[in-house]
């Protein structure tokens, strides 16, 4: 891939895979890589220009992360956002002290520079996000200020003879209104980059780097029937065809017609061509569930069998050349970076390579954040129902019923889940939520239908709104939407005679209920 590129240097900020994302939102091919990365190692990647993150530390402080002057002098652009900003103004002469006032959240940034080029387009006062305690004090020589806040006279400065751009603020959330466009003044008008990284020569060019790589050989893929692994078989597909075998392995706990939905994007009739197999396992899953309550037992089991199936099948097709995972940028960043994963300790197909007889694993989306990895599924002709595919763990519904686990209870739970998703999506409330689903609880409770005694089980719904899982806040739906779906549910599906919403955060809750 010979794509323009811009690097990410990340000093331990919170928001560096947000920067790269925003660049790529301005289709600007961007990297993020650990602040060691060394000059030699920058000037080989030849990038167009370099933004570095926000960081917990203090430039004076012991400890303190620095970097090679020299960066500065690579004639690349080079943007400084919030700690970037004082790194550059103290590496170059500046003074950096710890602010009277610190400024966390909302701040109205005055653009006192009009010729700025980062601020092309933005006059006047625009509401930026601030979070800081340290700040520049006294400029190094060559710049000059571009924007000031009432608790910050200098929010943002440059050096445009040298190419160096700085903000206190972060441009890169939602918050600072004008940050999109502040980002891609850096990267289109100031890196010069044009912007040629779309997900159409994407497909292109990986197609035919898996054919180049993969030859005549074979490749296996476990399918989930997640947005991942299932744009990851379809880019597989459109490369190698035949050559590819996915190994869906339905545990019985999906949600309603799922398997049918994944069956019927990449089985016999739809316009993959691959050697599909589909597993209906669910009567083994439900065998080693039964009398089974204790969640954490109740996972061990359904990841070990989901192993043991898949293994089974794997055995049959023999050795294969070519694992596929569908790995995504996300994950490379946070490895690459030594921070710990988001999802605890979960059951997915991350744990495959152990007991299957391959040579190389093949991850074709490693480069992606996922709303690319949606568009390239999109383009690739996957349904929206897939592409679309909220979160599911690999569990599946096993956790999402407290308690044991029957074919029965599941039935009820699916139908109670497919009617609030689609009573949500109707009420177009979807698009905000992260997760939602319905759950049965372990709770039977007392109820009048018609003219008789009920005592059936409450299904409890839950709505999150988060942007990493590891907090969240439950979701206000609209009254309206709630007491429909309340409704829907105890008249449709037999045996639940209540409704119960989920109000809990994570923490003190969890998302899942088991
Ligand atoms: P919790 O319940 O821990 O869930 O707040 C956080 C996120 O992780 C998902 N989750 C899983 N994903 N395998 C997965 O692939 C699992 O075993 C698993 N357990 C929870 C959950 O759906 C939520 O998005």
């Amino acid at each position: 891939m010979k794509n323009e590129l811009v690097l990410v240097l990340d000093f331990g900020g919170q928001y560096n895979q947000l920067i790269a994302r925003r660049v790529r939102e301005c289709d600007v091919y961007c990297e993020v890589h650990p602040h060691t990365l060394t000059l030699d190692e920058i000037r080989a990647k030849a990038p167009k220009g370099i933004i570095l993150t926000g960081g917990p530390q203090s430039v004076y402080g012991d400890g303190a992360l620095s970097y090679d002057v020299g960066l500065f002098a690579l004639g690349v652009p080079v943007l400084g956002i919030c700690y970037g900003s004082q790194l550059m103004a103290h590496a170059l002469g500046g003074e950096v002290k710890s602010a009277e006032v610190s400024e966390y959240g909302r701040a109205e940034a005055e653009v006192v520079e009009s010729s700025s080029r980062i601020f092309s387009g933005i006059s006047g006062k625009t509401v930026v996000w601030m979070s800081h305690t340290d700040r520049v004090t006294k400029l190094p020589e060559g710049f000059t200020v571009t924007a000031k806040t009432t608790d910050c006279p200098i929010a943002a400065f440059e050096d445009t003879a040298r190419g160096l751009y700085a903000t206190q603020f972060h441009p890169e959330v939602m918050h600072t209104v004008e940050g999109q466009k502040m980002l891609r003044n850096f990267v289109r008008d100031i890196c010069g980059c044009k912007g040629d990284w779309t997900m159409g020569p994407f497909i292109e060019n990986t197609v035919a780097a898996l054919r180049e790589k993969i030859g005549s050989g074979r490749a296996l893929c476990a399918l989930s029937g997640g947005v991942d692994s299932s744009v990851a078989a379809a880019l597989l597909s459109k490369a190698i065809g035949k050559q590819l075998t996915c190994v869906f392995v339905d545990h019985g706990l999906l949600r309603k017609n799922e398997g049918d939905e994944v069956e019927a994007a990449f089985g016999s009739g739809s316009g993959f061509d691959l050697n599909f197999v589909r597993v209906d396992a669910g009567a083994q899953f439900f065998a080693k569930l039964k009398g089974v309550t204790e969640p954490e037992q109740k996972r061990k089991i359904i990841g070990e069998e989901f192993i043991r199936v898949f293994e089974a099948e794997a055995k049959k097709i023999g050795a294969v050349d070519f694992l596929v995972q569908g790995t995504i940028y996300p994950d490379v960043i946070e490895s690459g970076l030594g921070k710990a994963a988001v999802i605890k300790s979960h059951h997915n197909v991350g744990g495959l390579p152990d007991y299957v007889d391959f040579k190389e694993i093949v991850e074709p989306l490693r480069l992606l954040f996922k709303d690319e990895v949606r568009k390239v599924g999109r383009a690739l002709g996957l349904p929206e129902a897939i592409v679309n595919r909220q979160p599911f763990p690999g569990p599946g519904l096993g956790i999402r019923i407290i308690g044991e686990v029957t074919p029965e209870k599941v039935k009820l739970v699916q139908e109670a889940d497919a009617i609030y998703r689609e009573e949500v999506a109707n009420a177009g409330a979807d698009k905000e939520l992260a997760q939602y689903f319905a759950a049965l609880t372990n709770m039977r409770s007392v109820g009048v239908m018609g003219d008789g005694r009920t005592y059936d089980y409450a299904v409890a719904l839950r709505a999150v709104l988060t942007s990493d899982f590891m907090t969240a806040e439950p979701a206000r739906l609209p009254w309206d939407v709630l007491a429909k779906v309340a409704s829907r549910i105890v008249n449709e599906v037999r045996g639940v005679n209540r409704v119960l919403y989920d109000c809990t955060g994570k923490p003190p809750a969890t998302i899942e209920f088991e």
